[in-house]
């Protein structure tokens, strides 16, 4: 084990049960993330990139190997994680504020404390003035921050995101890339990203792990250390690594 790993993933595989037999999703994956740092998890669509989410959330138990998050074994309900689904998982019948309450109520966090924070989060990814619509009332990419800031009002020392940003439009998406990335500048929350796109896992990611098809496996692991520099996505280095993994892609199968 090691001091600075906030993830450890050592021999992953994951299989669902079905009638027929066992379906297999992840195949002995292996990598880790140190803490601090940010991942982005790359793949074609159905090889385990949300079920990869769910052991590290602790909300799948039936898997094989060795999962550990700050160097313990993986426990469900593990208080500074926050997991941000792929359809932000908002409850249409609660108001902004009262979504962003949900965690917090969750983890008997007292009411006061609870205001506090979240006056503190809704601030942050600037949807205070919004905290009393509803999700149906908001667009999309206010819909993504509600998400965000019901995340980071657990104070969140790890943040698992599944294609978090992949149902906006451009401009909307790099806004938020943005915000995250502030963020994570300002607290160093160790953030694992799951993404569908090539030049959202490098503007976000300073290690992308690639997944073949399904089942996926690990398929390559790149480092990418200039993640959070002005204007990386101006830079050649950025245009390079953005065709290096879109060959990759293109190998197991996913051309998006
Ligand atoms: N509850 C389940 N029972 C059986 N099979 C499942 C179940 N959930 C997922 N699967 C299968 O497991 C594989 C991995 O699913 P998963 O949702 O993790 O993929 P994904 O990489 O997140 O896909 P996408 O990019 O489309 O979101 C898929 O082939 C899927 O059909
Ligand atoms: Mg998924």
């Amino acid at each position: 084990m090691h001091d600075n790993m906030m993830l450890e993933i050592e021999g992953l595989s994951v299989g669902y049960r079905q009638p027929k037999g066992e379906v297999p999703a992840l195949r002995d994956v292996s990598f880790s993330v140190p803490r601090g740092g940010t991942c982005a998890l790359i793949g074609p669509s159905g090889c385990g990139k949300s079920t990869l989410l769910y052991v590290l959330s602790g909300l799948l138990k039936q898997f094989g190997g060795q999962v550990m998050v700050e160097g313990a074994p993986v426990a469900p309900l593990r208080r500074q994680t926050a997991l941000i689904l792929q359809d932000y998982g908002l409850l249409p019948w609660k108001k902004v504020s009262d979504n962003v309450a949900l965690g917090l109520e969750i983890r008997g966090v007292a009411k006061d404390e609870q205001t506090e924070r979240i006056r503190r989060v809704l601030t942050e990814v600037g949807l205070w003035e919004m905290r009393d619509r509803f999700p149906s009332q908001l667009s999309g990419g206010q819909r993504q921050r509600t998400g965000i800031a019901r995340a980071l009002a657990l104070e969140p020392d790890l943040l698992l995101m599944d294609e978090p940003f992949s149902s906006l439009d451009a401009l909307t998406r790099e806004h938020l890339q943005g915000l995250l990335l502030d963020i994570w500048n300002s607290k160093r929350i160790t953030v694992l990203l799951v993404t569908h796109s090539i030049e959202e896992a490098i503007f976000l990611g300073q290690k992308i792990v690639v997944l073949s098809g399904h089942p996926g496996q690990v398929i390559d692991v790149v480092e990418n250390p200039r993640v959070g520099q002005k204007g990386y996505r101006k830079t050649t280095e950025y245009h390079i690594l953005t065709s290096q993994l879109r060959d990759k892609l293109e190998q197991v199968g996913d051309g998006s």
